[in-house]
């Protein structure tokens, strides 16, 4: 899969690309592209926002210098999904990571400041995603959001078996993980679910249906 990101900040992606998933499937199943605005800007100096039309606070991404730089890597608009990273989006959710997984190739669109002209969204874009009911101060963290949740489900990302029974899985009908314990079996008189030292695999798996579902429904 590929996944081409557009933003101001390339250099805030080094951190992720160096982390598990997504540092295990870059360069096999996943190509990671990052491109700077400022580097195919039309505008002098690297200028790549202005002051909104009607005036208020702040500064919003052009529509030429967004329509740049996808000109510069697709010699146009792209046929397949651009998404702008906006928090009136559609929410990302587990089954929006699948989707988008199973895509070939995506492309991200971040901003900064006030956000994007108008004309990016509705006309160099395909969709727009928001990673949640809130405001972040750029879109590179909504991009990192995307790509670690979609660079789990790409083959080989995880240890085998580790995305089959986690939370919004099917396999656990799409609820919450079951509670986890690990050594110590007593911490500060805290101690751990007797039928997990049980050895009783059967009792194990029907407590952990159990849990899963009452995490779920409360
Ligand atoms: C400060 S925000 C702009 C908010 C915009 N003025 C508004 O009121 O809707 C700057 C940029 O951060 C990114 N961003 C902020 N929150 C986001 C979210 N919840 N999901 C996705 N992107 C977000 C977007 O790229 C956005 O254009």
């Amino acid at each position: 899969m590929q996944i081409d990101v557009f933003t101001l900040v390339p250099h805030a992606f080094a951190w992720l690309t160096e982390q598990r998933p997504v540092a295990t499937v870059l360069g096999t199943e996943l190509d990671l592209r990052l491109f700077g605005y400022r580097d195919t800007t039309p505008l002098a100096n690297g200028q790549v926002d202005d002051a909104p039309y009607g005036g208020g606070a702040g500064m919003v991404l052009r529509v030429d210098v967004a329509a740049a730089a996808l000109d510069a890597v697709y010699g146009g608009v792209p046929d397949h999904r651009v998404i702008a990273l906006t928090p009136q989006g559609r929410q990302l959710d587990q089954s929006v990571v699948a989707e988008l997984a199973g895509e070939e190739r995506i492309t991200l669109l971040s901003a900064r400041f006030e956000g994007f002209d108008e004309r990016i969204v509705t006309h160099l874009c395909s969709d727009a995603i928001s990673v949640g009911p809130y405001v972040l101060s750029g879109g590179e963290l909504p991009a990192m959001v995307v790509i670690d949740a979609v660079a789990r489900l790409l083959p080989g990302a995880l240890a085998e078996g580790s995305a089959e029974r986690e939370t919004f899985s099917p396999e656990l009908e799409g609820g919450f993980e079951y509670p986890q314990f690990t050594r110590p079996p007593e911490f500060r008189g805290w101690g751990v679910p007797e039928v997990l030292l049980s050895g009783d695999h059967g009792r194990i798996e029907g407590w952990r249906r159990e849990q899963s579902r009452a995490r779920t429904v409360s």
